[in-house]
Protein backbone atom coordinates (compact mmCIF):
# COMPACT_ATOMS: atom_id res chain seq x y z
CA UNK A 1 0.00 0.00 0.00
CA UNK A 2 1.65 3.36 -0.61
CA UNK A 3 1.24 6.14 1.32
CA UNK A 4 -1.31 8.11 -0.99
CA UNK A 5 -3.41 5.26 -0.25
CA UNK A 6 -3.36 4.91 2.83
CA UNK A 7 -5.42 8.49 2.99
CA UNK A 8 -9.10 8.08 4.22
CA UNK A 9 -11.37 7.43 1.23
CA UNK A 10 -13.62 10.27 2.44
CA UNK A 11 -10.56 12.12 1.67
CA UNK A 12 -9.32 11.07 -1.59
CA UNK A 13 -13.14 11.26 -2.51
CA UNK A 14 -13.36 15.01 -1.93
CA UNK A 15 -12.59 17.98 -4.92
CA UNK A 16 -10.77 20.69 -3.95
CA UNK A 17 -11.71 23.61 -3.35
CA UNK A 18 -10.95 25.91 -6.87
CA UNK A 19 -8.95 28.66 -6.34
CA UNK A 20 -9.49 31.45 -8.69
CA UNK A 21 -6.50 33.28 -10.87
CA UNK A 22 -5.05 36.48 -9.13
CA UNK A 23 -6.62 39.38 -10.69
CA UNK A 24 -3.52 39.96 -12.51
CA UNK A 25 -2.70 36.51 -14.25
CA UNK A 26 -6.35 36.60 -15.41
CA UNK A 27 -5.66 39.88 -16.91
CA UNK A 28 -2.35 38.72 -18.53
CA UNK A 29 -4.36 35.61 -20.04
CA UNK A 30 -6.98 37.70 -21.10
CA UNK A 31 -5.27 40.63 -22.38
CA UNK A 32 -7.88 42.50 -20.63
CA UNK A 33 -7.04 45.66 -18.35
CA UNK A 34 -8.83 47.19 -15.16
CA UNK A 35 -11.04 44.29 -15.24
CA UNK A 36 -13.62 44.77 -11.99
CA UNK A 37 -13.91 41.72 -9.98
CA UNK A 38 -17.55 41.12 -8.93
CA UNK A 39 -17.03 37.76 -7.75
CA UNK A 40 -16.10 37.00 -3.78
CA UNK A 41 -19.22 38.92 -2.42
CA UNK A 42 -15.65 41.47 -0.86
CA UNK A 43 -16.62 45.41 0.09
CA UNK A 44 -16.34 47.23 -2.96
CA UNK A 45 -15.26 50.64 -1.27
CA UNK A 46 -11.83 49.25 0.55
CA UNK A 47 -11.15 47.90 4.06
CA UNK A 48 -12.46 49.85 7.21
CA UNK A 49 -9.70 52.83 7.44
CA UNK A 50 -9.75 52.76 11.27
CA UNK A 51 -8.98 48.98 10.85
CA UNK A 52 -5.95 49.55 8.34
CA UNK A 53 -4.54 51.84 10.74
CA UNK A 54 -4.22 49.85 13.85
CA UNK A 55 -3.33 47.23 11.53
CA UNK A 56 -0.83 49.25 10.56
CA UNK A 57 0.81 49.58 13.98
CA UNK A 58 0.59 46.16 15.01
CA UNK A 59 3.05 45.62 11.95
CA UNK A 60 5.46 46.91 14.82
CA UNK A 61 5.23 44.25 16.99
CA UNK A 62 5.29 41.26 14.54
CA UNK A 63 7.96 39.26 16.25
CA UNK A 64 5.63 38.63 19.15
CA UNK A 65 2.97 35.73 18.87
CA UNK A 66 -0.84 37.23 19.26
CA UNK A 67 -2.88 37.50 22.16
CA UNK A 68 -4.46 33.92 21.95
CA UNK A 69 -7.22 34.71 23.88
CA UNK A 70 -8.23 37.65 21.35
CA UNK A 71 -9.16 39.83 25.14
CA UNK A 72 -9.86 43.14 23.58
CA UNK A 73 -11.92 41.71 20.58
CA UNK A 74 -14.03 39.58 22.52
CA UNK A 75 -14.52 42.39 25.21
CA UNK A 76 -15.47 44.49 22.39
CA UNK A 77 -17.81 42.49 20.89
CA UNK A 78 -19.41 41.31 24.39
CA UNK A 79 -19.84 45.13 24.89
CA UNK A 80 -21.24 45.88 21.73
CA UNK A 81 -23.58 42.69 21.49
CA UNK A 82 -24.95 42.89 25.29
CA UNK A 83 -23.42 39.51 25.82
CA UNK A 84 -20.05 38.39 28.17
CA UNK A 85 -16.83 37.50 26.85
CA UNK A 86 -17.38 33.41 27.44
CA UNK A 87 -19.82 33.53 24.41
CA UNK A 88 -17.12 34.29 21.91
CA UNK A 89 -14.98 32.64 20.02
CA UNK A 90 -13.02 33.88 17.28
CA UNK A 91 -11.75 32.43 14.63
CA UNK A 92 -9.33 33.12 11.12
CA UNK A 93 -12.16 34.17 8.87
CA UNK A 94 -15.67 32.69 9.77
CA UNK A 95 -14.48 29.48 7.57
CA UNK A 96 -12.22 28.37 10.59
CA UNK A 97 -15.16 28.16 12.90
CA UNK A 98 -17.38 26.25 10.94
CA UNK A 99 -13.88 23.84 10.58
CA UNK A 100 -13.65 24.46 14.81
CA UNK A 101 -17.38 22.93 15.06
CA UNK A 102 -17.17 20.13 12.65
CA UNK A 103 -13.82 19.01 13.95
CA UNK A 104 -15.75 19.25 17.25
CA UNK A 105 -19.01 17.21 16.62
CA UNK A 106 -18.40 15.17 13.76
CA UNK A 107 -16.45 11.53 13.31
CA UNK A 108 -17.10 9.08 10.40
CA UNK A 109 -20.52 8.04 9.65
CA UNK A 110 -22.39 11.23 11.70
CA UNK A 111 -23.99 13.83 9.89
CA UNK A 112 -24.58 17.31 9.08
CA UNK A 113 -27.41 18.73 7.36
CA UNK A 114 -27.10 21.88 5.16
CA UNK A 115 -29.43 23.62 2.42
CA UNK A 116 -28.31 22.75 -1.33
CA UNK A 117 -27.03 25.23 -2.66
CA UNK A 118 -25.58 26.90 0.22
CA UNK A 119 -22.31 27.83 1.64
CA UNK A 120 -19.88 24.90 0.12
CA UNK A 121 -17.76 24.40 2.73
CA UNK A 122 -20.56 23.19 5.33
CA UNK A 123 -20.62 20.17 2.90
CA UNK A 124 -16.49 20.11 1.82
CA UNK A 125 -15.26 19.95 5.51
CA UNK A 126 -18.03 17.93 6.74
CA UNK A 127 -17.08 14.75 4.19
CA UNK A 128 -13.28 15.90 5.08
CA UNK A 129 -13.95 14.50 8.34
CA UNK A 130 -15.34 11.39 7.10
CA UNK A 131 -19.02 12.03 8.06
CA UNK A 132 -21.88 12.74 5.71
CA UNK A 133 -23.80 15.83 4.05
CA UNK A 134 -27.39 15.36 4.02
CA UNK A 135 -28.59 18.26 1.43
CA UNK A 136 -31.49 19.39 1.14
CA UNK A 137 -32.70 21.23 -2.00
CA UNK A 138 -33.81 25.21 -1.12
CA UNK A 139 -37.80 25.38 -2.06
CA UNK A 140 -37.80 28.96 -4.09
CA UNK A 141 -34.26 29.84 -3.66
CA UNK A 142 -35.03 29.67 0.16
CA UNK A 143 -33.81 27.23 2.57
CA UNK A 144 -36.43 24.67 3.11
CA UNK A 145 -36.61 24.94 7.15
CA UNK A 146 -39.28 22.00 7.24
CA UNK A 147 -37.69 19.63 5.25
CA UNK A 148 -34.18 20.20 6.70
CA UNK A 149 -35.77 19.77 10.06
CA UNK A 150 -37.00 15.91 8.57
CA UNK A 151 -33.75 15.66 7.52
CA UNK A 152 -32.54 15.19 10.94
CA UNK A 153 -31.71 11.47 11.89
CA UNK A 154 -30.25 10.19 15.11
CA UNK A 155 -26.81 10.36 13.54
CA UNK A 156 -27.59 13.93 12.78
CA UNK A 157 -25.05 16.16 14.96
CA UNK A 158 -25.18 19.29 12.94
CA UNK A 159 -27.83 21.38 11.30
CA UNK A 160 -26.43 24.42 9.07
CA UNK A 161 -28.36 27.36 8.10
CA UNK A 162 -26.63 30.41 6.10
CA UNK A 163 -28.70 33.36 6.90
CA UNK A 164 -28.60 35.40 4.22
CA UNK A 165 -27.98 32.56 2.45
CA UNK A 166 -24.99 32.04 -0.33
CA UNK A 167 -25.31 31.79 -3.17
CA UNK A 168 -29.05 32.96 -3.43
CA UNK A 169 -29.17 35.88 -0.65
CA UNK A 170 -32.27 34.92 0.53
CA UNK A 171 -33.49 35.05 4.41
CA UNK A 172 -35.53 32.64 6.68
CA UNK A 173 -38.96 33.42 7.20
CA UNK A 174 -38.97 34.21 11.07
CA UNK A 175 -42.23 32.24 11.46
CA UNK A 176 -40.52 29.38 10.17
CA UNK A 177 -38.15 30.17 11.91
CA UNK A 178 -39.57 29.61 15.67
CA UNK A 179 -41.04 26.39 14.16
CA UNK A 180 -37.87 25.01 12.86
CA UNK A 181 -36.26 25.79 16.52
CA UNK A 182 -39.36 23.68 18.06
CA UNK A 183 -38.79 20.94 15.17
CA UNK A 184 -34.72 20.49 15.54
CA UNK A 185 -34.06 18.42 18.62
CA UNK A 186 -31.95 19.82 21.37
CA UNK A 187 -28.69 17.62 21.11
CA UNK A 188 -28.35 18.47 17.51
CA UNK A 189 -26.44 22.15 16.91
CA UNK A 190 -27.97 24.58 14.98
CA UNK A 191 -25.50 26.65 13.24
CA UNK A 192 -27.15 29.92 11.93
CA UNK A 193 -24.27 31.74 9.48
CA UNK A 194 -24.69 35.31 9.90
CA UNK A 195 -21.76 36.25 7.31
CA UNK A 196 -23.86 38.81 5.23
CA UNK A 197 -25.55 39.98 9.05
CA UNK A 198 -24.70 43.91 8.21
CA UNK A 199 -26.10 44.13 5.21
CA UNK A 200 -29.88 42.12 6.35
CA UNK A 201 -29.82 43.41 9.77
CA UNK A 202 -31.73 46.65 8.20
CA UNK A 203 -34.59 45.27 6.77
CA UNK A 204 -37.55 44.49 9.14
CA UNK A 205 -38.00 40.87 7.55
CA UNK A 206 -34.84 39.90 8.90
CA UNK A 207 -34.82 37.86 11.93
CA UNK A 208 -30.84 36.94 13.63
CA UNK A 209 -30.85 34.10 15.68
CA UNK A 210 -28.59 36.00 18.50
CA UNK A 211 -32.06 36.37 20.71
CA UNK A 212 -31.98 32.33 20.78
CA UNK A 213 -28.57 32.16 22.22
CA UNK A 214 -29.45 32.20 25.81
CA UNK A 215 -32.35 30.36 26.21
CA UNK A 216 -30.80 28.10 23.56
CA UNK A 217 -27.45 26.02 24.12
CA UNK A 218 -27.39 24.50 21.01
CA UNK A 219 -27.13 27.80 18.81
CA UNK A 220 -24.53 29.29 17.63
CA UNK A 221 -24.35 32.64 15.42
CA UNK A 222 -21.53 33.26 12.85
CA UNK A 223 -20.32 36.52 11.68
CA UNK A 224 -17.61 38.15 9.89
CA UNK A 225 -15.47 40.94 9.40
CA UNK A 226 -14.45 40.26 5.73
CA UNK A 227 -17.71 41.42 4.36
CA UNK A 228 -18.93 44.65 5.26
CA UNK A 229 -15.89 45.77 7.23
CA UNK A 230 -14.09 44.51 4.30
CA UNK A 231 -11.21 43.08 6.06
CA UNK A 232 -11.33 39.62 4.18
CA UNK A 233 -7.66 39.30 3.72
CA UNK A 234 -7.04 39.54 6.78
CA UNK A 235 -9.55 36.35 8.09
CA UNK A 236 -10.89 36.94 11.22
CA UNK A 237 -14.47 36.09 12.05
CA UNK A 238 -16.80 34.99 15.44
CA UNK A 239 -18.98 32.67 16.74
CA UNK A 240 -21.59 33.43 19.23
CA UNK A 241 -22.93 30.55 21.75
CA UNK A 242 -23.22 29.56 25.24
CA UNK A 243 -20.27 29.20 27.32
CA UNK A 244 -20.57 25.42 27.69
CA UNK A 245 -20.34 25.32 24.00
CA UNK A 246 -17.63 27.73 23.25
CA UNK A 247 -15.57 25.88 25.60
CA UNK A 248 -16.28 22.71 23.56
CA UNK A 249 -14.95 24.90 20.55
CA UNK A 250 -11.95 26.34 22.46
CA UNK A 251 -10.73 23.03 23.09
CA UNK A 252 -9.74 22.04 19.25
CA UNK A 253 -8.27 25.63 18.47
CA UNK A 254 -5.28 26.33 17.53
CA UNK A 255 -3.27 28.66 20.59
CA UNK A 256 -2.99 31.83 17.91
CA UNK A 257 -5.69 31.90 15.13
CA UNK A 258 -6.10 34.83 14.71
CA UNK A 259 -2.58 36.90 13.58
CA UNK A 260 -1.82 40.21 15.68
CA UNK A 261 -3.12 42.68 12.55
CA UNK A 262 -5.97 40.97 12.30
CA UNK A 263 -7.34 41.11 16.28
CA UNK A 264 -6.24 44.92 16.03
CA UNK A 265 -8.05 45.67 13.12
CA UNK A 266 -11.25 44.07 13.54
CA UNK A 267 -11.26 45.94 17.26
CA UNK A 268 -10.94 49.53 15.78
CA UNK A 269 -13.42 48.11 12.81
CA UNK A 270 -16.24 48.01 15.09
CA UNK A 271 -15.80 51.09 16.12
CA UNK A 272 -16.03 52.63 12.33
CA UNK A 273 -19.37 53.34 11.67
CA UNK A 274 -18.63 55.84 8.88
CA UNK A 275 -16.55 53.17 7.00
CA UNK A 276 -20.04 50.69 7.97
CA UNK A 277 -23.06 52.53 7.16
CA UNK A 278 -21.20 54.12 3.61
CA UNK A 279 -20.75 50.43 3.24
CA UNK A 280 -24.12 49.68 3.60
CA UNK A 281 -25.42 52.59 1.51
CA UNK A 282 -23.20 51.96 -1.12
CA UNK A 283 -24.66 48.43 -1.19
CA UNK A 284 -28.10 49.47 -1.00
CA UNK A 285 -28.00 51.92 -3.44
CA UNK A 286 -25.82 49.20 -6.02
CA UNK A 287 -28.34 46.36 -4.70
CA UNK A 288 -31.27 48.52 -6.16
CA UNK A 289 -29.56 49.63 -9.80
CA UNK A 290 -28.70 46.43 -10.36
CA UNK A 291 -31.92 44.82 -9.50
CA UNK A 292 -33.40 47.15 -11.57
CA UNK A 293 -31.00 47.13 -14.45
CA UNK A 294 -31.15 43.42 -14.70
CA UNK A 295 -35.23 43.11 -14.79
CA UNK A 296 -35.10 45.79 -17.69
CA UNK A 297 -33.37 43.54 -19.71
CA UNK A 298 -35.14 40.55 -18.69
CA UNK A 299 -33.48 38.36 -16.37
CA UNK A 300 -35.23 37.02 -13.28
CA UNK A 301 -33.53 38.24 -10.16
CA UNK A 302 -33.72 36.53 -6.83
CA UNK A 303 -34.58 38.97 -3.82
CA UNK A 304 -31.22 39.58 -2.16
CA UNK A 305 -30.51 40.66 1.38
CA UNK A 306 -26.74 40.63 1.22
CA UNK A 307 -24.01 41.98 -1.09
CA UNK A 308 -24.16 40.25 -3.98
CA UNK A 309 -27.41 39.20 -6.59
CA UNK A 310 -28.17 35.87 -8.09
CA UNK A 311 -30.07 35.95 -11.34
CA UNK A 312 -31.09 33.26 -13.88
CA UNK A 313 -29.38 34.54 -17.18
CA UNK A 314 -31.18 31.85 -19.84
CA UNK A 315 -28.28 30.95 -20.93
CA UNK A 316 -25.02 28.72 -20.25
CA UNK A 317 -23.78 30.76 -17.41
CA UNK A 318 -20.06 29.04 -17.77
CA UNK A 319 -20.30 30.58 -21.34
CA UNK A 320 -21.63 34.10 -20.23
CA UNK A 321 -18.84 34.29 -17.89
CA UNK A 322 -16.00 33.54 -19.96
CA UNK A 323 -17.91 36.34 -22.36
CA UNK A 324 -17.51 39.10 -19.41
CA UNK A 325 -14.12 37.79 -18.38
CA UNK A 326 -13.10 38.83 -22.09
CA UNK A 327 -14.41 42.43 -21.20
CA UNK A 328 -12.67 42.76 -18.16
CA UNK A 329 -15.57 41.79 -16.17
CA UNK A 330 -15.43 38.81 -13.44
CA UNK A 331 -18.74 37.06 -11.62
CA UNK A 332 -19.27 33.75 -10.37
CA UNK A 333 -20.86 31.49 -12.93
CA UNK A 334 -22.65 29.24 -10.61
CA UNK A 335 -22.57 25.81 -12.29
CA UNK A 336 -20.85 24.19 -9.51
CA UNK A 337 -23.50 24.42 -7.66
CA UNK A 338 -26.13 22.53 -9.72
CA UNK A 339 -27.58 25.88 -11.25
CA UNK A 340 -26.01 25.90 -15.26
CA UNK A 341 -27.51 29.04 -16.44
CA UNK A 342 -27.54 31.56 -12.96
CA UNK A 343 -24.80 33.75 -12.26
CA UNK A 344 -23.92 35.46 -8.63
CA UNK A 345 -22.57 39.19 -9.21
CA UNK A 346 -21.23 41.26 -6.02
CA UNK A 347 -22.41 45.02 -5.97
CA UNK A 348 -20.03 46.90 -6.25
CA UNK A 349 -19.28 50.22 -6.93
CA UNK A 350 -21.38 52.29 -9.22
CA UNK A 351 -18.58 52.65 -11.97
CA UNK A 352 -18.44 48.86 -11.54
CA UNK A 353 -21.77 48.27 -11.30
CA UNK A 354 -22.51 49.51 -14.86
CA UNK A 355 -19.40 48.05 -16.36
CA UNK A 356 -21.18 45.10 -15.86
CA UNK A 357 -24.67 45.73 -16.95
CA UNK A 358 -22.93 46.99 -20.27
CA UNK A 359 -20.62 43.93 -20.32
CA UNK A 360 -24.09 41.53 -19.85
CA UNK A 361 -25.90 43.65 -22.56
CA UNK A 362 -23.29 42.81 -24.97
CA UNK A 363 -22.30 39.88 -23.76
CA UNK A 364 -26.32 38.46 -23.43
CA UNK A 365 -27.69 40.38 -26.74
C1 LIG B 1 -22.34 32.20 3.97
C2 LIG B 1 -20.89 32.42 4.22
N1 LIG B 1 -20.38 32.01 5.38
C3 LIG B 1 -19.08 32.17 5.67
C4 LIG B 1 -18.23 32.77 4.78
C5 LIG B 1 -16.78 32.83 5.14
O1 LIG B 1 -16.33 34.06 5.45
P1 LIG B 1 -14.95 34.29 6.18
O2 LIG B 1 -14.26 32.97 6.38
O3 LIG B 1 -14.19 35.19 5.29
O4 LIG B 1 -15.31 34.91 7.49
C6 LIG B 1 -18.70 33.21 3.54
C7 LIG B 1 -17.79 33.81 2.56
O5 LIG B 1 -18.05 34.03 1.44
C8 LIG B 1 -20.07 33.02 3.26
O6 LIG B 1 -20.59 33.40 2.09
Amino acid sequence: MSLLDRVPRYVRELIPYPPGKPIEEVEREYGIADSVKLASNECPIGPSPKGVEAARKALSKLNIYPDGSGYYLKKHLSEKLGMSDENFILGNGSNEIIELIIRTFIKEGDEAVMGDPAFVVYQLITKGAGGKALAVPLLDYTHDLKAMAAAVTERTKIVFVANPNNPTGTIVDRKEMETFFEAVPDDVLMVFDEAYFEYASGSDEYQDAMAYIESRPNVIVLRTFSKAYGLAGLRVGYGIASPGLISMLERVRQPFNVNSPALAAAVAALDDEEHLNRALEVNREGMAWLEGELEKAGFEVVKSFANFILFDARMNAAELYEALLRKGVIVRPMGAYGMEEHIRVTVGLPEENTRFIEALNQAAA
